[in-house]
């Protein structure tokens, strides 16, 4: 590996199975028996709001059943060392990030324990059921969503992220399938700087084509042996 300053890293559902929270396309798959259609795109709230609010209702709910696993907590320890830039991108809309100590993280498909105005588009934490018609506290409109971005919806912080990669010198994509883009074409932007790029995943994603190195196993255990390597 070449010297090493400044690092992104990519998480996905994988990072949080171990806590117990359900990938995407695992087996037995996150959505409950909904497909992504009947849950997570706009003409779905449209179509069905109470059907999405309920669906993110049980999601948020469940955070307080679970905790951060050791991949968590690594992240969180090479936060609060690493001199050079750091940059966490996670896909996921859970928290446990944030309770392993993370700061130096954005979430680029929303978060569960944040409520967005479709009319103002004011984002504002909210933990407990957002039932459809919750009253937006900024400008008033009945108009409170589960802070999500739907398929087909625009990721959050494209620009801050896409300048990350460009001046990135090791991008980090930890369990995720590289099924939804843009997360999953970050490592070909990262490869178009100067980073070398590493896989950390259950098995081999779509885009593990595209990696230097891709390391196969469970988040729990390469995350902590990979930033040991790093802090050491
Ligand atoms: N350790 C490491 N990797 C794991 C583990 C584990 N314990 N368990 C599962 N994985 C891997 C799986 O092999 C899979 O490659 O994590 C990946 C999870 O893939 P997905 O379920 O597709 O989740 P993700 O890649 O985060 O999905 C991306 O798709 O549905 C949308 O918006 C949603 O953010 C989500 C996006």
């Amino acid at each position: 590996m070449r010297p090493v300053e400044n690092i992104v890293v990519l998480t996905g559902a994988g990072i949080s199975a171990e806590s117990g929270l359900a990938t995407f396309r695992g087996p037995g798959g996150l959505w409950e028996g909904h497909r992504v259609e009947d849950v997570c795109t706009p003409e779905a709230l449209h179509r069905d709001p109470a059907l999405v609010h309920r669906f993110y209702d049980a999601r948020r709910a469940a955070l307080d059943t679970v905790a951060p696993n050791a991949a968590h907590r690594a992240l969180g320890r090479l936060d609060a060392a690493w001199p050079g830039e750091l940059l966490i991108v996670t896909q996921n809309v859970d928290d446990l990030h944030e309770r392993a100590g993370a700061t130096r993280l954005l979430h680029i498909h929303g978060e569960l324990r944040s409520a967005l105005c479709a009319a103002c588009s004011k984002r504002r934490a909210h933990t407990g059921d957002l039932p459809p018609g919750s009253v937006c506290a900024a400008c008033g409109a009945p108009a409170l969503r589960p802070d999500i971005v739907f398929f087909g919806e625009m990721p959050y912080q494209m620009e801050r992220i896409e300048a990350a990669l460009a001046d990135a010198d090791l991008f980090v994509s930890i369990g995720t399938s590289g099924a939804v883009y843009p997360a999953a074409g970050f490592v070909q932007t990262a490869r178009h700087g100067r980073a070398d790029t590493l896989e950390l995943n259950l098995e081999p994603s779509a885009g593990s084509y595209f990696f230097a190195q891709t390391r196969i196993g469970a988040a729990s255990a390469l995350v902590p042996a990979w930033v040991n390597s790093l802090l050491a």
